[in-house]
């Protein structure tokens, strides 16, 4: 059919994540964020699972990707089977009951939709593990979790490169809390079996990106929701180590905000009750994230310096 822009998986993503409620619990401990970056890698799992068994390498041929693509798309499958083995086989050390696969809808349907749509999801996993490394006590898990993200910052690079995109798009990573990754991950999810363990997690409403790709700094982006607004609201980019907030304007039901010079690769976007360009409290989100994939400006670099 057509040609399938990151725009497409910015809007898949924001499918109606009429969310998946789970009952908060008091507090968040190792063994629940274990839980949750299990829930993330059975999702991860079983998309590339469905990909490589549902697409040949002559489908992603054919779709314009090479054969040392496919071969990457090979070695990442294994690889998120192995984390999910590897989170499985902790938590049964630690006496928990693992998660077990949720049932879930990806909604690519073809290779270019897909690749657009690992590399958003893998973009989040990395935002997931990064958000999630503050959180944890045990030294040890910490080790296993950055570990984890290592490897799946590597699969975002395969993605973005294989897409055109830069891959090393924003010099920081960025960090995401349980609940906006929840946000993202639950728009996938269809049902989990009743006896897995309820995560201390839950989803905000959609915010959704309305508008091409890609987007620039500098360049009016337009979002709507489904439900309403305060008379004040303010649109958040959240980016590398950047919050910056920005006053909007409607146009009819659309929000319109100018992407800031902050923004650069995959960022998220949310809309807060305050104006806020250090932390974004969960407290302060009304919608979101949305994604959105912003080129960065030109690089730039001084040889003097050494
Ligand atoms: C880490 O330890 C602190 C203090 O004991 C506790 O309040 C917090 O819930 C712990 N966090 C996790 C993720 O276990
Ligand atoms: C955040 O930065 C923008 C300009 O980049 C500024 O207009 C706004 O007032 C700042 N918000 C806060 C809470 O500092």
């Amino acid at each position: 059919m057509k040609l399938f822009t990151a725009s497409t998986a910015a809007t898949l993503l924001a499918i109606t994540a009429t969310a998946h409620p789970v009952k908060r619990q008091a507090a968040v401990t190792d063994a629940d964020i274990l839980q949750y970056a299990l829930t993330l890698e059975h999702l991860e799992n079983t998309f590339y699972k469905g990909a490589v068994s549902s697409m040949s390498e002559a489908d992603f041929l054919k779709a314009g990707f090479s054969s040392a693509y496919y071969n990457n798309l090979l070695y990442i499958t294994h690889d998120e089977e192995q984390h999910v083995e590897l989170l499985t086989s902790a938590l049964m050390t630690a006496g928990a009951k693992p998660v077990a696969a949720c049932t879930y809808d990806f909604p690519y349907t073809d290779p270019k939709s897909f690749v657009t749509l690992a590399s958003v999801l893998e973009g989040v996993g990395v935002s997931a593990y990064l958000g999630a490394a503050g959180l944890i006590n045990s030294t040890a898990y910490l080790g296993v979790a950055g570990s984890i993200l290592v490897t799946e910052s590597l699969h975002t690079s395969v993605q973005r490169f294989n897409l055109n995109e830069i891959a090393p798009a924003n010099p920081y990573g960025t960090a995401l809390g349980l609940n906006p990754v929840y946000t993202l991950a639950a728009a996938f999810i269809t049902a989990c079996p009743s006896t897995n363990v309820a995560l201390p997690v839950m989803a905000f409403p959609t915010l959704t990106a309305t508008q091409g790709i890609p987007a620039a700094p500098g360049i009016s982006f337009t979002f709507s929701v489904k439900g309403s607004l305060p008379s004040t609201f303010f649109v958040v980019f959240v980016s590398g180590l950047s919050t910056t907030s920005v006053v909007p304007s409607m146009q009819g039901d659309m929000i319109a905000a100018v992407i800031p010079a902050t923004a650069m690769g995959q960022t998220y976007v949310f809309l807060s009750k305050s104006s806020t360009n250090t932390t974004l409290a969960d407290s302060m989100i009304l919608y979101g994230p949305a994604i959105i994939e912003v080129t960065p400006p030109a690089p730039t670099f001084d040889l003097s310096e050494h």
